[in-house]
């Protein structure tokens, strides 16, 4: 293929190299020239492991030519891949300067092209940006509509510095959100050899996903820090714990709890964490990110809040009560936090659990339950047909099949179903149906 490559920095540079040795014509675009005489030299823009011979190899092979002339630049390619720099502003948005000339730049190019483009955004952008801000300069700069003229994608970049040819060898997976089945097979052509998954997606979710990724990553290296500044101040061997946490593929190095839903409670997850700050008070150890979760868990049980009195309605049904689906632990469950808020605001509420029986529950989960909800007894009910039919509005907080039935069976038109479990779009339920943040 013949292709251009916007920005010539890491990405940019290790994708020119790369495309090059695999055959392809590649043109080079940069604002700077040092970078581009560098690169005409066969030298290499940026200090990475291996690029001092590959750059030497296809700059000789004439497989790549350099230019800051962008209208020559789009005209003797059929793809580019726009890698310019998207750094924080001051205020910690991001700044798209850049990305914004360079979009007017390609549409402005793109009136002397006859064939149809595609125009691969490869810089972290935040969500909406290419289909939003992008893609209406690119149209009104060049006249053309996306789909017709041209196509706009985005294609999130994973490698990371300092090991950045191997990663564009072996990528974690490539990701293309588009909107054309054209888009999608250009790319296939170019990344489809690589040894992993080609995923396709929206534009928007493709955008996400990269920030995403960022966040997890940072997420994980913050937790494995934290974790070894308390492990230090107790005395204990951070890599041999980490290293033992990391021996579980079931639920820590998984895909176990990493599916969006309500608040987490129940009588281990709250009362640990909170004995893990206070431990790491006491040895006057900071954990920012760890002893914030409960907030952030709060949050979740807080806008639940907000939505269902926004309703205005007065009789709530609880679908749901325990901590999750399948036990009649009740102890710290976001619903009986939800419930407590909801009938302090003054609402009539009414409860069913497949599994919550008041005369079984016992010990600590008894207590706790009538610590809290010290009217249980007259809410909670067998009958979830009842429920059902008296509410205007019913809270979804379990996956139990009994209710998921009962509900598809009679939930109404006219009541409000809040989902907190994720029904799924094709759940064939008739009540206007909310989800929590989906
Ligand atoms: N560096 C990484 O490891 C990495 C990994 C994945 C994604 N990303 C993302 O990829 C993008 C590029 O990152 P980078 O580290 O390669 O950036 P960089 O700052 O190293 O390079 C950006 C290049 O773009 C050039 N440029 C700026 N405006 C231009 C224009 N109008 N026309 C042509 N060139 C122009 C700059 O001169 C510079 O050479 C960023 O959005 C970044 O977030 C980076």
């Amino acid at each position: 293929m013949k292709i251009s490559i916007f920005g010539l920095g890491y990405v940019g540079a290790v994708s020119l190299a790369c495309l090059a040795r695999d055959g392809h014509d590649v043109i080079g675009v940069d604002i700077d020239p040092t970078k581009l005489n560098l690169i005409r030299e066969g030298k290499t823009p940026v200090v990475e492991e291996g690029m001092v011979d590959l750059m030497q190899q296809v700059v000789a092979s004439g497989r790549v030519t350099v230019t800051d002339d962008v209208r020559q630049a789009v005209r003797d390619s059929d793809m580019s891949l726009i890698c310019v720099g998207t750094p924080s502003a001051p205020n910690g948005s991001q700044d798209q300067g850049a990305v914004l000339r360079i979009a007017e730049d390609l549409g402005a190019a793109l009136q002397d092209k006859s064939d149809a483009h595609v125009f691969v955004f490869r810089s972290t952008l935040v969500p909406g940006t290419v289909e939003d801000t992008l893609k209406p300069i690119i149209e009104r700069a060049s006249g053309k509509k996306d789909g017709e003229g041209f196509h706009v994608c985005f294609q999130p970049e994973f490698l990371r510095e300092g090991s950045s040819i191997r990663d564009y060898d072996k990528p974690p997976f490539t990701v293309v959100g588009a909107n054309h089945e054209d888009a999608y097979t250009r790319l296939e052509g170019l990344f489809g050899h690589l040894p992993c998954r080609f995923l396709r997606t929206s534009v928007r979710a493709a955008e996400m996903m990269k920030y995403c990724c960022n966040n997890f990553h940072a997420l994980k290296i913050t937790f494995a820090n934290e974790t070894a500044r308390l492990c230090h101040a107790l005395g204990v061997d951070a890599f041999e714990v980490m290293d033992l946490v990391c021996q579980d593929t079931q639920l820590n190095i998984s895909k176990a709890y990493l599916k969006p839903g309500f608040a987490f409670g129940g009588s281990c997850l709250p009362k640990d964490l909170r004995a893990t700050s206070y431990l790491a008070k006491m040895h006057d150890v900071e954990l920012p990110m760890l002893s914030n979760i409960l907030a952030s868990n709060r949050n979740h049980v807080d806008l639940a809040i907000e939505q269902i009195l926004a309703t205005g309605k007065r009789k709530i049904g609880f679908l749901g009560l325990s901590f999750k689906t399948g036990t009649d632990d009740l102890r710290e469950s976001p619903l009986v936090t939800l419930a407590e808020q909801l009938i302090g605001k003054g609402v009539q509420l009414s409860v069913y659990d497949p599994e919550v029986h008041l005369s079984r529950l016992l010990g600590a989960n008894k207590s706790f339950i009538e610590r809290h909800l010290p009217h249980i007894g007259e809410m909670l009910q067998d009958d979830i047909e009842a429920v059902v039919a008296d509410s205007e509005v019913l809270v979804l907080g379990s996956a139990s099949p009994i209710i998921r039935e009962a509900v598809v069976a009679r939930a109404r038109p006219d009541q409000h179903l809040f989902d907190l479990v994720g029904v799924g779009s094709d759940s064939g339920i008739k009540a206007k149906i909310t989800g929590l943040c989906w």
